[in-house]
């Protein structure tokens, strides 16, 4: 299996001082940053839009792994992607055409993501897999950071790095949602290679949190 990347949610971060929180961060050994988008309508809570991504990737020397949970995507994708995403995640839930809107995304200059909320049948996303450079398998129902990780979705990721397997596909398998050492270690073992971490990483020592998170096995 592929080393693990840490790609810490800057929803926990200090928001007065983001550019700071990124760049200690990324020293801590981060390897993305992840950036949750949300709506007030596909979840229920506002975050932040395209132009705070676009202050951000100036002084982010690493991926910006954007995460959109928001309805009416076909909206928004040309200003994210504008803004500097590197990757751009969607919820299927959300999607009218799914393989047009991955393609688009992938026009647009970034890496298509495809995501499900733990409510949703796996099998929903599997038609979609070879069009993305990314699957994110939600580990808490999307909204809020800090919650408690559902351990019941470890056997939609299973499935689906069966599937990318079967594929012999590249694309990255994340897991977002109530991750830390205990709950790493789970999604490992069912092939998750990409962990987002909130109140992991940013409520501990960022480098202990993040050391701890690619030691996993
Ligand atoms: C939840 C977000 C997550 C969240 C992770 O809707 O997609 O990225 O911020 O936070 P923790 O790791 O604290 O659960
Ligand atoms: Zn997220």
């Amino acid at each position: 299996m592929r080393p693990i990347h840490v790609a810490p949610s800057i929803l926990s971060a200090d928001f007065a001082k983001l550019g700071e929180e990124i760049k200690n961060v990324v020293a801590a050994g981060a390897d993305w940053i992840h950036v949750d988008v949300m709506d007030g309508h596909f979840v229920p809570n506002i975050t932040i839009g395209a132009p705070v991504v676009k202050s951000l990737k100036p002084v982010t020397p690493v991926p910006l792994d954007v995460h959109l949970m928001i309805e009416n995507p076909e909206n928004y994708i040309e200003a994210f992607a504008k803004a500097g995403s590197d990757y751009l995640t969607v919820h299927i839930e959300t999607l009218k055409n799914p393989e047009e809107m991955l393609k688009k995304i992938r026009e647009l200059g970034a890496k298509p993501g495809l995501t499900l909320r733990p409510s949703t049948a796996v099998e929903k996303i599997l038609p979609y897999l070879h069009l993305v450079d990314l699957v994110l398998v939600m580990t808490v129902e999307p909204g809020f950071s800090g919650q408690s990780f559902m351990e019941d979705q470890m056997a939609k990721l299973k499935i689906v790095r069966e599937k990318l397997d079967q594929l012999k596909s590249s694309a990255y398998l994340q897991v977002d949602g109530g991750v830390n050492e205990v709950t790493g270690k789970l999604c490992r073992q069912n092939g998750a290679d990409v962990f987002v971490a909130g109140n992991y990483v940013f409520k501990n020592n960022y480098a202990e949190a993040i050391t701890k998170l690619k030691a996993l096995t």
